[in-house]
């Protein structure tokens, strides 16, 4: 298969095999990976459980599965497993776990095989490590992420005919994940090592690459791994079913006078096509609201690699990237509950390279202009203040 890069009439290259290399690899096990399903929920910890409550249920509609005093379990409207996200009270806002489901029982046994073989933290406990989740496998991965896998979970009602439920932004099902990392060709070998199939990544003509997207499920993705400092958490996204929803939710922040909690769109992504909003929670997770991806699932789906000098990659008509969203992401754990150490990235930052008057970026690569001065370099709020 090809790595080789054909341009299309959409701005972006296709390729057959993800043009990504790494010069520092993680080993590859010889124990096989776990049979990963898809991203299933994200524990995270926050500060304040009352005003995330409010974020999350008030505001967005979660379903709340159930809650106690020091933990709030929530769910999408389609969901029919136990939970979405954790919310869990604690001292320092982090991300506890990225959790996957996985195929068969038998595959924690793989799971617990691969990592151990790599050297890592690993913690099996019969009797799940949260409400709802049984036998589950807890790492540390190499990246510094830390990750579970189970397969057996409570089953709770799947509220998708519960017309009178929804609110005119309902969040539907959980969609992917989003991690920063300092070396994204190395955290991009090692998830095609544990089954990840890369559907799009950003890089410029030297091969730097600044992002890349990967899935299990059929879709876009089920995480992506993000360059900067790391390991920290860029977001966690649940979908819509509809565009129009989104633009509800943004209504509705502004009804209740929590305009302050939107970052970045509403907008169309060029990468992964879908529609989307940025958020920020009461300890400033980010909250993506997402819809309208495309489908991944053959096994010849064309690879999408965009230019980091195309205006439109981020954001389809060409709309700021604001800096916080390159530079702001959550603490992530060890299997201690201690903050991991962040790392710096090496590599030329994507906010340097598109960010500030450098004339790099374009809007049609051909015609030879730079960006309008009102516009240079895609950040034109940042121009004009
Ligand atoms: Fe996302």
């Amino acid at each position: 298969m090809s790595t080789k890069k054909t341009p299309t009439s959409s701005g972006f290259f296709v390729s057959q095999e993800a043009p990504i290399n790494t010069d520092n690899p993680i080993p590859t096990p010889q124990s096989a990976p776990p049979d990963i399903l898809r991203c299933a929920y994200m524990e995270i910890v926050v500060t304040d459980l009352a005003a995330s409550r409010e974020f999350y249920v008030d505001a967005l509609d979660l379903v709340v599965t159930e809650e106690d005093d020091t933990t709030i379990y929530l769910r999408s409207m389609e969901e029919f497993i136990h939970h979405n996200l954790v919310l869990r009270q604690g001292p320092v806002a982090a991300v506890a776990v990225f959790s996957y489901r996985v195929r068969t029982p038998e595959d924690l046994d793989a799971a617990v095989a691969f990592y151990s073989e790599l050297g890592c933290r690993v913690e099996r406990r019969k009797e799940g490590f949260t409400k709802g989740i049984g036998d589950s496998v807890r790492v540390t991965d190499p990246l510094g992420f830390p990750y579970e896998f189970f397969y057996d979970v409570e089953h709770v009602e799947r509220l998708a005919w519960r017309y009178d439920l929804y609110s005119p932004g309902a969040l539907v099902r959980l969609d992917h994940f989003n991690q920063v990392t300092p070396d994204v060709p190395r955290a991009t070998k090692f998830m095609q090592d544990l089954g990840f199939r890369v559907t799009e990544d950003i890089q410029d003509e030297e091969g730097t690459v600044y992002a890349a997207w990967m899935r299990r499920k059929p879709t876009v993705h089920d995480t992506a791994m993000t360059g900067g400092d790391g390991p920290r958490m860029h977001h966690v996204a649940f979908s819509t079913h509809e565009k129009h929803n989104i633009l509800a939710i943004c209504d509705k922040l502004g009804a209740l006078r929590r305009s302050d909690a939107i970052e970045r769109g509403p907008g169309r992504h060029g990468v992964s096509n879908a529609f989307y909003l940025y958020l920020r929670d009461p300890d400033g997770h980010r909250v993506e609201i997402y819809t309208q991806d495309y489908y991944t699932g053959d096994p010849d789906n064309p690879i999408v690699t965009w230019d980091v000098h195309d205006n439109q990659r981020r954001d389809w008509w060409g709309t700021p990237v604001v800096p916080s969203w390159y530079t702001d992401a959550s603490l992530v754990l060890d299997l201690d509950g201690n903050p991991q150490p962040v790392t710096s990235r090496t590599d030329t930052s994507e906010m340097s390279v598109t960010i500030g008057a450098d004339g790099f970026s374009y809007t049609r690569s051909d015609d030879g202009e730079d960006m309008p001065d009102w516009k240079k370099g895609e950040h034109k709020l940042g121009n004009q203040l």
